[in-house]
C-alpha cells in the first residue's frame, strides 16, 4: 500500500514519449475532476484531456485552470456533455469520439450522482433500466465497449492503454444469476416507505453495481489481455457528491447525521484520493486489476497475450466465486459462469435500447 508521497513520486515519473489522450467520465466534479486536474498538471497541459459530464459551467472552470502550453503539439482540453443515465446519449458520445479520435490511452469512469448512491429511492430510467445500475454499471459497460477500439489502437502504437472504473472494488460480492435488472426487487419494495427507510431495491442497486463492475473488467480483460482494466475503490472521499451519506430516510435521520459525521472524520480530500487513483492508473500495464483505496493491488491477473481467444470467460462456466479462469482473485466476486451470465444479460438488455 503506497504512502501518499510514494504515490505522488510514482505519478511524477510519468513522462510518455507521445501525446496522451485521457477521457474522464465524471471529470466535472469529485474524484474524476481531481484526477483530470492531477493528470493535466503532471503533463504540464501537454495532453488531450476530455472531461465528460452534464455541468458545462463547472467544466469550463476546471478546464480554464489547466496549464496551457505555449507550444502547439496537438494538446487539447475539452468538455463533452453527456447525460450518462441515458444509454442513447452515451452511445452518441462514444460515436462522436470514435469518429474523431485516433486513440485513447486512459479511459477513467467515476460518474455517480445522487440517484446511483441513494439508499432510500429506486426507480427506472426512461429507457427501462434500474437507475442505480444505469450509472453504476450499464453506462460504464457501453463506454468501455464502444471506446475499446481506441484503447486497442493505443496499445498497437506501443502506448499505454488502460480502462479504470472507480466504484467499490475489493468486496468480492457475488454476481447473482436471477433478477439481474432488479425489477423483481423493486416490485417487492413497499412504495409507501420510499424515502422513509432504506429500500431493499436501492440497497441492492448499490451493492449489485459494485459486483457487476468486477464482471465488467473481468469480461473485457479476458477478451483484451493486451490492455489494462481496473476496478478500484476510492475509499471515503470528501467530494461534493460523496461528502454526505445519501440518507437513510427521515425515520432514521439522526442515524444519517451520525454516519455523516463519522464519514467526514475518516474521509480524505479528492486531490489526495486522485493521487492514489492516478497511481493505479499509471502503474498497471496490462491485465485485470482489483485495487484498493490507495491504488494498491488487492488482486491481479496478467493474461498471456498469445492466448487471447483462450481467455474468453464466456467460454468457461466454472461456478467458483472469486476465481477467474482457474486463478483465485482476492476481492473479486465473479465466477466465470456468473460473469458469462451477466454479460449475456447485459447484451440482451442493451440490444433493446
Ligand atoms: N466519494 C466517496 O466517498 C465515495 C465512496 C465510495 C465510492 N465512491 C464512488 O466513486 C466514484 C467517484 O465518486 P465521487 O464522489 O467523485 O463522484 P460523484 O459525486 O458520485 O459523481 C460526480 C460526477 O458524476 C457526474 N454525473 C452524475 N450524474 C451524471 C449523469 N447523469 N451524467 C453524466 N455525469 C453525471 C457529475 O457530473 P455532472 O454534475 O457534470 O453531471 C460529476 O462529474 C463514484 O462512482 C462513487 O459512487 C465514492
Amino acid at each position: 500500500m503506497p504512502t501518499l508521497a510514494a504515490a505522488e513520486a510514482s505519478n511524477a515519473a510519468f513522462a510518455p514519449n507521445y501525446l496522451p489522450v485521457a477521457v474522464f467520465v465524471g471529470g466535472t466534479s469529485g474524484v474524476g475532476q481531481a484526477m483530470a486536474e492531477g493528470f493535466a498538471r503532471q503533463m504540464k497541459g501537454h495532453a488531450h484531456i476530455i472531461i465528460i459530464g452534464r455541468n458545462a459551467t463547472a467544466a469550463a472552470e476546471i478546464l480554464a485552470a489547466f496549464p496551457k502550453p505555449s507550444k502547439s503539439d496537438g494538446w487539447a482540453h475539452e468538455f463533452v456533455p453527456c447525460d450518462a443515465s441515458s444509454m442513447a446519449d452515451v452511445r452518441a458520445v462514444c460515436e462522436g469520439l470514435s469518429a474523431r479520435l485516433v486513440y485513447i490511452n486512459f479511459l477513467v469512469i467515476t460518474a455517480g450522482g445522487p440517484a446511483a448512491n441513494s439508499l432510500v429511492a429506486s426507480s427506472v430510467t426512461p429507457e427501462g433500466l434500474d437507475d442505480h445500475l444505469a450509472m453504476r454499471y450499464f453506462m460504464r459497460y457501453i463506454f468501455t465497449k464502444e471506446l475499446l477500439p481506441l484503447l486497442v489502437r493505443a496499445r498497437e502504437n506501443g502506448q499505454h492503454a488502460h480502462m479504470m472504473t472507480v466504484l467499490g472494488a475489493g468486496f468480492g460480492i457475488s454476481i447473482p444469476t436471477t433478477d439481474l435488472g432488479l425489477h423483481e426487487a423493486r416490485r417487492r419494495s413497499i412504495k409507501i416507505l420510499q424515502g422513509v427507510t432504506p429500500s431493499i431495491a436501492a440497497v441492492k442497486g448499490m451493492i449489485r453495481g459494485v459486483a457487476y463492475n468486477d464482471g465488467l473488467v473481468a469480461h473485457f480483460a479476458s477478451l483484451h489481455p493486451e490492455i489494462a482494466f481496473t476496478h478500484i475503490m476510492p475509499g471515503q472521499v470528501l467530494t461534493v457528491g460523496g461528502s454526505k451519506m445519501g440518507g437513510l430516510g427521515w425515520l432514521l435521520a439522526p442515524l444519517t447525521w451520525l454516519l455523516n459525521l463519522f464519514k467526514a472524520s475518516i474521509s480524505i480530500t479528492q486531490d489526495e484520493s486522485a493521487q492514489y487513483m492516478l497511481y493505479g492508473l499509471l502503474d498497471g500495464d496490462r491485465g485485470l486489476f482489483i485495487r484498493g483505496q490507495r491504488g494498491d493491488v488487492i488482486s491481479a491477473h496478467v493474461f498471456n497475450p498469445d492466448h487471447k481467444a483462450h481467455f474468453d470467460v464466456t467460454a468457461h462456466k466454472t461456478r467458483t466465486q472469486g476465481v477467474l479462469r482457474g486463478v483465485p482473485m482476492k476481492g473479486y466476486g465473479g465466477s466465470d459462469a456468473s460473469v458469462a451470465g451477466l454479460i449475456a444479460y447485459t447484451e440482451s438488455v442493451l440490444a433493446a435500447i
